[in-house]
């Protein structure tokens, strides 16, 4: 079977890291979490004071990209690979619902998009790949064999989302999830560089009623289709 590279776009907590995960997993392709690289981003931002609620010094984290290194290292134990910001990892300071609330306005910057772009186009160029975000099929890999674009309304997103962060012990109430969940779609859909949008040829999945194992199925019957 040949090799595809798999783009899978979407608004935020749809589910499409997890879906990428159990495809990638099944056929045996590498999973990039895009989101995550942006979200190390802001993470970095935040630890050297560069972001906070008041102020933002773009200029400031502009000038330190050179010195910021993303690597993705496979974990065994967990089955997929963890992010590491200069060689620490920093999977779960990434989730937190303060780097959620800065990341948008970091992604909006043009030149972190084209660090991460070009690190994501490295990563994809031997095709085997599944990998999540929001501009996958329109910008990283627009030639890519099949693409997906995943929706779910914003309450059933913030749902999910809510119950991921309670589950890990984390302290925030439904509104703020919804809040964030929201604040995020605008800024990704309004922004002028590679805006949130659905690439022509992708293939729309709403799964706010679909169980994992269907959307799981509809997908892989796709690739099926494809390669
Ligand atoms: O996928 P996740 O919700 O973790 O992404 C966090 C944020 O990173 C998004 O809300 C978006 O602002 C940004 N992002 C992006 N382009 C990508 C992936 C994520 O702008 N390819």
């Amino acid at each position: 079977m040949k090799k595809i590279t798999i783009a899978i776009d979407g608004f935020s907590s749809t589910g499409k890291s997890t879906l990428a995960k159990q495809l990638a997993k099944h056929l045996g392709y590498v999973y990039v979490d895009t989101g995550a690289m942006y979200r190390a981003i802001a993470l970095f931002a935040m630890q050297n004071g560069y972001i906070s609620n008041e102020f933002f010094d773009k200029e400031t984290l502009i000038a330190s990209l050179s010195s910021i290194k993303l690597q993705f290292k496979f974990n065994t134990d967990l089955g997929f690979a963890e992010m590491y910001l200069n060689d620490t990892n920093v999977e779960n300071e990434i989730r937190t619902i303060e780097v959620s609330s800065f990341v948008s306005k970091v992604a909006e910057i043009s030149e972190v998009r084209a660090k991460l772009v070009e690190q994501q186009k490295e990563m994809g160029k031997d095709k085997g790949i599944v990998m999540d975000g929001r501009d996958i099929g329109t910008v990283v890999f627009p030639d890519s064999e099949l693409k997906i674009f995943m929706t779910a309304s914003a309450t059933t997103r913030a749902q999910r989302r809510f119950d991921e962060l309670t589950e890990k012990g984390g302290d925030v109430s439904f509104e703020e999830v919804l809040h964030n969940v929201e604040e995020r779609d605008y800024i990704d859909t309004h922004r002028d560089n590679s805006p949130l949008v659905r690439a022509d040829d992708a293939i729309e999945i709403d799964n706010s009623y679909l169980s994992r194992e269907e959307q799981f199925d509809v997908v892989l019957g796709l690739v099926n289709e494809t390669t």
